[in-house]
């Protein structure tokens, strides 16, 4: 049904009579990019399913739906455990992006039962409730040597010069990554992750595929070395299971939880950290506030994950044909799940577009939900929490010199800089 309209004879019944574009739904326009909420809005209220004939997806914007859909077993990140991509009426990707789709292919988040199963169980254990709260003081230190950092400066870039630092950090040592070589990660993630976004061009493509060739080789370097002298890193720790049971795991799966990781730990962290400080310097009462009742911190950061989740759409195949709101959604097929649409139903949320900085219960789904649901959640929630409160403390006057601009992408969203005066 690529090219069929609302007025064509052939339109699904069911189908709302209108189009993705038609409400404003257009993920390439900048101006979309920097609001998308209008246009959400309209998705959820005139269409909660639609299918967008420029993506080949459903669009699901309800909370209550992509809430359930995400817990629903007859869709799937992947189809590859099911049927081969010919098999699925997909073409198979290019052989030169091998290295791109190999890759992904042994990560966790892009695999099904029962390899997600066993995976998520051997890497969980470094990201339990317990185990993240360990690294408090750690990453309390790193907080405080990036704020000094910044603090000298006086005029900064707010992601450069400090939000970004401190993820990228953790996680790195988290995966005991030499502090000489980190410079090298934030844009191997950045290049790979430009796969993900909608209908990517051939250059993002291309940059991705040489990302990944790069990170892989990188990190296989390093997992070979920590199992010849371990130390108390998680890759020496995976590396370790490796060796007394290569059954549970392969060098390949390895590899691939390490560039998952420190992905998720770069994207999702350094936009979920910049589209929240943009947030409240939008709302200087929210700010006002924050900075008096330090206390709310906690309540605040997962508030504004809410508010302007860094990750606004996430992807599903339909396993099976799926029914929702009268349409049939047929096997094969794939969804998008409008997570920042369903962060804002006013459903699920009393006003849904202000920043409730006490928010409780806070149903939001930035992190998702199901079997998939963010295992870094824990560590990206006490990373914000130490970071945020630290720059309040110590930065009283910290203040936007520049509108910022958002960059050109909208399935990993966040800004180009943030320039900021403390
Ligand atoms: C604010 C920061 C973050 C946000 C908003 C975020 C969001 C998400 C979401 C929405 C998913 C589920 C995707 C889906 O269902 O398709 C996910 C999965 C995941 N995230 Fe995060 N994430 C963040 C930070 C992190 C960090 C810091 C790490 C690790 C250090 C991490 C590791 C992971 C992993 C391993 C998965 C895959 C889990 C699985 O498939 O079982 N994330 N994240």
């Amino acid at each position: 049904m690529s090219t069929i309209q609302p007025t064509d004879p052939g339109w699904p019944a069911g189908h709302p009579p209108v189009t993705a574009a038609g409400l404003g739904y257009d993920p390439w326009d900048p101006a979309f990019v920097a609001d998308p909420y209008p246009a959400l809005a309209r998705l959820r209220s005139g269409a909660p399913v639609i299918f967008d004939e420029r993506t080949n997806q459903w669009l699901v914007s309800r909370h209550a739906d992509v809430n359930a859909l995400l817990r629903d077993r007859r869709l799937g990140r992947s189809y590859l455990h099911v049927a081969s991509h010919e098999a699925w009426g997909r073409t198979p990707p290019p052989a030169d992006q091998a290295p791109f789709w190999d890759l992904l292919a042994v990560q966790l988040i892009d695999m099904e039962p029962p390899d997600h199963t066993r995976l998520r169980r051997l890497v969980s254990t470094a990201f339990t409730p317990r185990t993240v709260e360990s690294l408090r003081p750690r990453i309390e230190a790193i907080v405080g040597e990036t704020i000094d950092g910044a603090l000298a400066l006086g005029e900064f870039d707010l992601i450069a010069d400090l939000l970004e630092l401190v993820p990228v950090a953790v996680i790195a040592e988290l995966l005991g990554i030499p502090a000489g070589d980190r410079h090298l990660l934030r844009p191997w993630s950045g290049d790979m992750t430009l796969m993900f976004e909608l209908n990517p061009t051939p250059e993002a493509q291309r940059r991705a595929t040489t990302a990944s060739a790069e990170f892989e080789a990188y990190l296989r370097d390093i997992a070979r070395e920590r199992r010849r002298a371990p130390g108390a890193d998680l890759i020496s720790q995976l590396g370790a299971v490796l060796e007394t049971d290569g059954d549970r795991l392969t060098e390949d799966e390895l590899i691939g939880t390490a560039v998952l990781l420190l992905n998720a730990g770069h994207e999702a962290s350094v936009n979920g950290a910049a589209n929240s400080w943009w947030a409240l310097f939008r709302h200087p009462e929210a700010l006002a506030r924050l900075r008096a009742e330090p206390g709310l911190v906690p309540t605040a950061i997962e508030e504004l994950l809410r508010f302007d989740t860094p990750a606004p759409m996430f992807e599903r195949w339909a396993l099976e044909d799926v029914e929702l709101h009268g349409i049939t959604i047929p096997r094969g097929q794939e969804l998008a799940l409008q997570f920042a649409a369903a962060n804002r139903d006013p459903a699920a949320f009393d006003r849904p577009d202000e920043i409730v900085l006490e928010r409780s219960p806070n149903r939001y789904l930035s992190f998702g939900a199901g079997i998939h649901y963010c295992l870094g959640a824990p560590l990206a929630k006490l990373e914000f929490e130490i970071l945020f409160a630290a720059i309040l403390r110590r930065m009283p006057g910290l203040r936007i010199v520049e509108k910022p601009a958002w960059k050109p992408r909208f399935v990993l969203r966040g800004l180009e800089a943030l320039r900021v005066r403390a």
